[in-house]
């Protein structure tokens, strides 16, 4: 089993309110080596909580997060990074997922440097490709893409690490319907290509039944089966 969750509970304080807690229960879950699951529920129920949480980015208050039935939030070392390289997530916005003051070669090639791995001569411009985004792109600054090109980009940031698992968190919902569809396109193509595990946060049921295979419903702290 690639991931799995257990009785996960995070916590945050109430604004104002020193003494009050909301409590955010998230229930159970399990992702194998390249299931598609979707993740489905009302805004403000947790979903890009639970994202975080099982990219090993936020921790639980309670609860267990297994990679590979190791718990991830005590690897440490090598197995921790190996972990980051493994797990990971495209931001729900992504005009913030991005650092304003480096040019996208900077942001993108950052992933290989931090993983210490060798950049293969015309990798990112094969990624790049992949997603349908100009090379050009690579000599801008974030503020000068359009949201579908940074989301494109931040597909390709996550992707370029050949993870065992994505969480894609809402990643067309600021764009057009036409763009959506192409994008979705080059995320199942790519996802298929790799055999990568996916978590798709989503609002729409209809690209939930596209892309994944099996779909829950975050629900009063509880994950309820859709299909
Ligand atoms: N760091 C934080 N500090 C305090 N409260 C937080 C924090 N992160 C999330 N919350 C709260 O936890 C709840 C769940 O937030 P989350 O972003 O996980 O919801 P969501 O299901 O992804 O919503 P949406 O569909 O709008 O993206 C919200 O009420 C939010 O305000
Ligand atoms: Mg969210």
């Amino acid at each position: 089993m690639l991931l799995k969750a257990r009785d996960i509970k995070k916590t945050f304080p109430v604004p104002g309110k020193a003494r009050k807690k909301m409590v955010q229960a998230l229930g159970n879950l399990e992702i194998q080596q390249g299931a598609r699951i979707g993740l489905m529920g009302v805004s403000g129920v947790g979903k890009t909580t639970l994202g975080l949480i099982l990219a090993g980015l936020v921790r639980p208050d309670s609860g267990r997060v297994l990679f590979h039935e190791r718990p991830i939030h005590r690897l440490r070392g090598a197995q921790w990074k190996h972990m980051r390289k493994s797990i990971q997530m495209v931001f729900q916005h992504p005009e913030s997922a991005f650092d304003p003051r480096w040019k996208m070669r900077k942001s993108l090639e950052e992933p290989f440097k931090i993983h210490g791995l060798p950049m293969e001569k015309g990798g990112l411009e094969s990624v790049l490709e992949e997603m349908g985004l100009p090379l050009g792109v690579l000599d801008r600054y974030p503020s000068q893409l359009s949201g579908g090109e940074l989301q494109r980009a931040a597909l390709a940031r996550a992707l370029c690490l050949k993870p065992d698992l994505v969480v894609l968190d809402e990643p067309t919902s600021m764009l057009d319907p036409l763009t959506q569809s192409r994008i979705l396109a080059v995320i199942q193509k790519s996802l298929e290509r790799r055999n990568t595990a996916c978590l798709f946060i989503t609002h729409n049921l209809h690209v939930a039944k596209a892309v994944c295979s099996q779909c829950y419903v975050l629900e009063g702290g509880r994950l309820e089966n859709l299909f």
